[in-house]
């Protein structure tokens, strides 16, 4: 199975790519700091350090990446930022165009390349969230990005008829990221944050290598059970 995976130096994308890696994929990833793992054999991780904010060097990054990937079974557009939980009045609209830049506009470059050098691709899976849809009280930048997102794989999934693509709420999971939401953001102020405090720690915030096995082992239900270019909230799922 080959994967191209982007934001798999940490968090859910570590634990897909530890967990692909363990079924025996070849995997590409992109991010910024690097994947830490060591693959079995050479072939089987290839992995480049790029700025996904940086929309200018996207398409060279791919190019050297995935220059003799023939085709794909599996692209994870995984990548994303919070930013800020705050009242959407005081985020600085530079620091929301960033958020787009990383969490949507670099995965039209991604989509547009695939397209563009005409790699066949299976399914494409796009980390959303229930934010797109939930628009909670203070997560202004990352609710918009990722409701975009959701509009986006709807899109693309007109433009590209063989491939599926999902935009896909993992769920919480155990990372960096809830290290901010729920170490430094106060619930009295954004009470949405207190039931990921809640979650901390329980079976309903499983640990990244836990959560990967899970969207893995769904893939097919994807593929069969949702229309492409659907938005599915894993906490729906059998
Ligand atoms: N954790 C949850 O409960 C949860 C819930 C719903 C959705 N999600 C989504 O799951 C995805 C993964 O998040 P996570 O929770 O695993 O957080 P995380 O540990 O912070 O991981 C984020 C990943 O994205 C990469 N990334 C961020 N900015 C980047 C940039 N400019 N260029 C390239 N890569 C970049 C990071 O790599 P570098 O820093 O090395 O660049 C890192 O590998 C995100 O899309 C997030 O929105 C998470």
């Amino acid at each position: 199975m080959n994967v191209f995976i982007t934001g798999n130096s940490s968090g859910l994308g570590l634990g897909l790519t530890e967990e692909l890696m363990a079924r025996d994929a070849i995997v590409w990833g992109m991010s910024r700091r690097g994947c830490p793992l060591k693959a079995k054999h050479d072939d089987a991780l290839r992995d480049r350090q790029q700025d996904l904010g940086n929309l200018n060097q996207v398409e060279e990054g791919l190019d050297r990446l995935l220059s003799d990937c023939l085709r794909l079974d599996l692209v994870i557009l995984n990548a994303g930022i919070l930013g800020r939980i705050q009242d959407i009045a005081q985020t600085d609209v530079h620091d929301l165009e960033h958020i787009m830049r990383v969490n949507v506009w670099s995965n039209k470059l991604i989509l547009d390349w695939l397209i563009e050098r005409q790699i066949p691709v299976r399914q494409v899976l796009a980390i959303s969230s229930g934010a797109a849809v939930n628009l909670s009280y203070g997560w202004g930048g990352y609710s918009l990005s990722k409701a975009a997102l959701n509009n986006l794989v709807k899109l693309y999934a007109h433009e590209m008829p063989d491939t599926h693509l999902t935009a896909f709420a993992p769920g919480l999971v155990d990372t960096a990221m809830q290290d901010y939401l729920c170490g430094e953001v106060d619930s009295a102020e954004y009470p949405s944050v207190q039931k990921l405090k809640d979650a901390r720690g329980t079976e309903d915030m499983p640990d990244s290598r836990q959560a990967a096995a899970r969207i893995l082992d769904l893939l097919d239900e994807l593929r069969d059970q949702h229309e492409s270019g659907s938005f599915v909230d894993i906490r729906t799922m059998g």
